[in-house]
């Protein structure tokens, strides 16, 4: 297992983390011992919700409260992105890690896809973690020593394609050669990037997941016949933002629950 120890003194940046596996990711990071950014796109409840109960595991831990900083900027903003990494090295003395979380996805059939829709998309989903990895390269390559970890949460649907989802199916495709182009490029300067790709997780994104039918539905296609609980994922990124993956670099882990082992194939349908 990782050692507490060895995240502490280190400083991690997660966007999108007022909800879902972002949350989960920045809470797990905290607990840790790391000093944690958590970006936020929307000024609404989750934020403020997100802060007081990151607030209490620095409580209860007897640590400092500017252990944790809230950044807000949208991550598909240029301006908005240079400014957030600024603003947490100033406060939180260094950057460490990055784990690129944020994400949205709409469903609509391709021909009728709107400017708009495909624009939103690609910038928060792929634009946005280029220009996240490369704030966070500047902070890495800065140091006197370089060094550095990245993680990408992308999805099952960087290899399995997604059907009207196509914006969304487009960027987490991108987000995996983003981590290979990457972790070749940096390999020798001790910094590390690798990709988380969930399948089906229980968050807001997929809240229809609460409609009974479609959890069953959902269920039946899954191999191992379990819905991903953010904190499977949290886990997984604590390991490859640890030294216990030291040689780990250029890696999508992809948790699934089989649904990326061509499901239809546990009958056999093709060798009768
Ligand atoms: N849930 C799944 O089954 C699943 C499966 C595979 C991959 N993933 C990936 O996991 C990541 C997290 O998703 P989730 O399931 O945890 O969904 P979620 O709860 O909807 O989280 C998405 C987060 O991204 C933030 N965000 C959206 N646009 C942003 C922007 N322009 N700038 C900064 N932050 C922005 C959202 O903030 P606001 O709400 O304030 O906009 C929200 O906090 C996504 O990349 C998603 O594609 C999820």
């Amino acid at each position: 297992m990782t050692s507490k120890n060895e995240y502490q003194g280190k400083v991690a940046l997660v966007t999108g983390a007022t909800s879902g596996i972002g949350r989960k990711v920045a809470q797990s990071i905290l607990t840790l011992g790391a000093k944690v950014a958590v970006n936020y796109h929307s000024e609404d409840e989750k934020k403020e919700e997100t802060e007081r109960d990151l607030q209490t595991i620095l409580t209860v831990a007897g640590r400092p409260r500017s252990d944790l900083m809230m950044v807000k900027a949208n991550i598909a903003e240029a301006p908005e992105v240079e400014d957030m990494f600024t603003a947490v090295e100033k406060q939180l003395g260094s950057l460490d890690i990055l784990v690129n979380n944020a994400g949205v996805q709409s469903d609509c059939p391709s021909h009728e896809l709107e400017n708009d829709r495909i624009q939103l998309e690609i910038s928060v989903n792929l634009i946005g973690p280029i220009l996240c990895c490369r704030e966070a390269l500047k902070a890495f390559l800065a140091k006197p020593k370089s060094k550095g970890c990245i993680v990408n949460i992308s999805s099952v649907h960087e290899k399995i394609p997604k059907p009207g989802f196509l914006p969304y199916s487009v960027s987490k495709g991108g987000l995996r050669n983003l981590t290979r182009t990457l972790a070749l490029e940096y390999a020798d300067r001790n910094i590390r990037v690798n990709s988380v790709g969930p399948g089906a997780v229980d968050t807001k994104m997929n809240s229809k997941l609460s409609d009974d039918a479609v959890r069953k539905e959902t269920l039946e296609n899954i191999p191992v016949r379990k819905i991903i609980d953010p904190a499977e994922i949290a886990r997984c990124v604590a390991y490859l933002v640890s030294d216990e993956s030291k040689n780990l670099t250029g890696q999508s882990i992809i948790i699934d629950g089989g649904l990326s082992l061509y499901p239809s194939f546990q009958e056999n349908w093709s060798s009768k």
